[in-house]
């Protein structure tokens, strides 16, 4: 489908969840963008440069695919960059009412915006970025949760942590 997407999220830090979603974003669309944000109710553990090195290592060979990261609305730089559609993952029905509640404001700033929901797939559906920090700050094995070619260095930097 010749469609811009963008995959918007914290990544703090990437997940085999998140990777799991862009892989398949990328095959469906024919641009994804993924917009590595400030979400301003939490306090991160990677620096955005960090984030994003570690993203751009995890993506390398999907070539329709490009990292952003800006302040400021989505919906704005979506309208500024002819951006179709948000793209998010779903994991449970826990998810659905803030993701429905973003939907709909996204929208209203922004009304040619879609958003697209694909559903986690059954591996990823309980892992959070968070889980995988509490577990590697506490030198527990990560292996399942993170892409293999950028484990190493979310380990190391979890435990200096
Ligand atoms: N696999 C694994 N984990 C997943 C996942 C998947 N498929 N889908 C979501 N998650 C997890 C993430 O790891 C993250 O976990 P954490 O809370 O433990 O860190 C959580 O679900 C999602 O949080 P986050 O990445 O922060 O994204 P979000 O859905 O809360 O949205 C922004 C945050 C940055 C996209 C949003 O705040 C934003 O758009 N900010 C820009 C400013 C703006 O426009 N604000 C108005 C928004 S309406």
């Amino acid at each position: 489908m010749n469609k811009t997407v963008i995959c918007p999220g914290s990544f703090d830090p990437v997940t085999l969840g998140h990777l799991d979603i862009i892989k398949r974003a990328s095959k469906m669309f024919g641009k994804v963008y993924i917009a590595v944000l400030v979400n301003s109710s939490k306090t991160p553990s990677f620096s955005i440069e960090e984030r994003i090195e570690l993203l751009s290592d995890a993506v390398k060979g999907l070539d329709n695919v490009e990292i952003v990261s800006f302040e400021g609305l989505l919906a704005e730089y979506c309208r500024q960059h002819g951006v179709d559609a948000i793209v998010k993952g779903l994991r449970a029905v826990s998810d659905f009412d803030y993701e429905f509640q973003m939907a709909m404001a996204n929208k209203k700033i922004n009304p040619e915006l879609e958003t697209i929901f694909l559903t986690a797939d059954s591996d990823s559906m309980y892992l959070s970025s968070s889980m995988v920090r509490e577990i590697g700050s506490m030198g527990g094995d990560i292996s399942n949760f993170v892409p293999e070619c950028v484990h190493d260095r979310i380990v190391k930097k979890l435990k200096k942590n």
